[in-house]
């Protein structure tokens, strides 16, 4: 297969290019920084199955550029969207509207961008997979900004799952829940159930492989917030404050 991953230079990104080279498909990386995307094909032995790709994903015209210019080389059949970032509010009652911009210009609009850059040249049987996040399920503190990106880009993916049936291109949303990955070693507050970066891209591909539409891990993690969600609203706004900053 010829897979296409952004948000490849780190984290979960990274590990679904290491795990996938030692599949021997081809991968192509793509990231915002010529230096990392060196160093993952440093840590790939040079893999002749790697190729990299540059741009950022908040660079609307580098982005249709670069995806573009990529698959006039490669038939994708896998693309994996995975590019994000995570800032939290801090204080509320003057929070910076600009945090909320660039939450949303890379996990909103930087989805968008590649989805548009890659959708056209996407041929019947080929697969779109977008990483939203388990914090959209529930109104988590601090996270206005990085829950309604995820809540957002992830109602966007599935509308598009039933308006590309009829091109017979399947749309898969992922929302995985606590992982280990520099974005979450950079929290203050404990996170239940995380998993690391293998048992997280174990589960993606297998996912992925078996065709179905939403991957959600740890499954537990994802009951108990779609639970809590259904509890009365002073419950859960108790629930939520008690994930203070340690
Ligand atoms: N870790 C978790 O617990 C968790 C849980 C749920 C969902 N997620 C989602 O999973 C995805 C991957 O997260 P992660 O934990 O692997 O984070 P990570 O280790 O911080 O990796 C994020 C990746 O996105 C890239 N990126 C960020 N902004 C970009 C931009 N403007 N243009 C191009 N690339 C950009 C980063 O590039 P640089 O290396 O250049 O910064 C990096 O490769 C994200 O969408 C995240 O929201 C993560």
């Amino acid at each position: 297969m010829n897979i296409l991953i952004t948000g490849a230079t780190s984290g979960i990104g990274k590990q679904l290019v290491l795990d996938y080279l030692a599949d021997g498909h081809h991968v192509i990386a793509c990231g915002r920084s010529q230096d990392k995307l060196d160093s993952l094909a440093a840590e790939a032995k040079a893999d002749e199955h790697l190729s990299t790709c540059i741009f950022d994903v908040t660079d609307r015209e580098q982005t249709l550029e670069a995806l573009q210019a990529c698959q006039e080389q490669n038939n994708l059949d896998c693309v994996i969207l995975s590019a994000g970032v995570c800032e939290y509010i801090d204080d509320a009652k003057h929070f910076e509207p600009e945090l909320v911009d660039r939450v949303f210009a890379a996990n909103f609009f930087g989805v968008v961008n590649s989805i548009a850059g890659v959708l056209p040249r996407m041929k019947r049987g080929s697969k779109l997979v977008v990483v939203d996040s388990m914090a959209r399920m529930f109104q988590f503190t601090r996270a206005e900004a990085y829950g309604a990106s995820k809540a957002a880009i992830h109602y966007f993916a599935g509308s598009l799952r039933t308006d590309l049936i009829k091109e017979g291109i399947q749309v898969i949303t992922v929302s995985p829940g606590f992982v280990k990955t520099p974005m979450t070693d950079a929290n203050d507050f404990e996170m239940p159930m995380r998993v690391t970066v293998e048992q997280a891209s174990a589960a993606i591909k297998k996912g992925i492989d078996k065709g179905k539409p939403h991957i959600a891990f740890p499954r537990i993690f994802g009951f108990i917030l779609a639970f809590l969600q259904r509890l009365p609203y002073r419950v859960q706004i108790a629930l939520s404050k008690r994930m203070k900053q340690s």
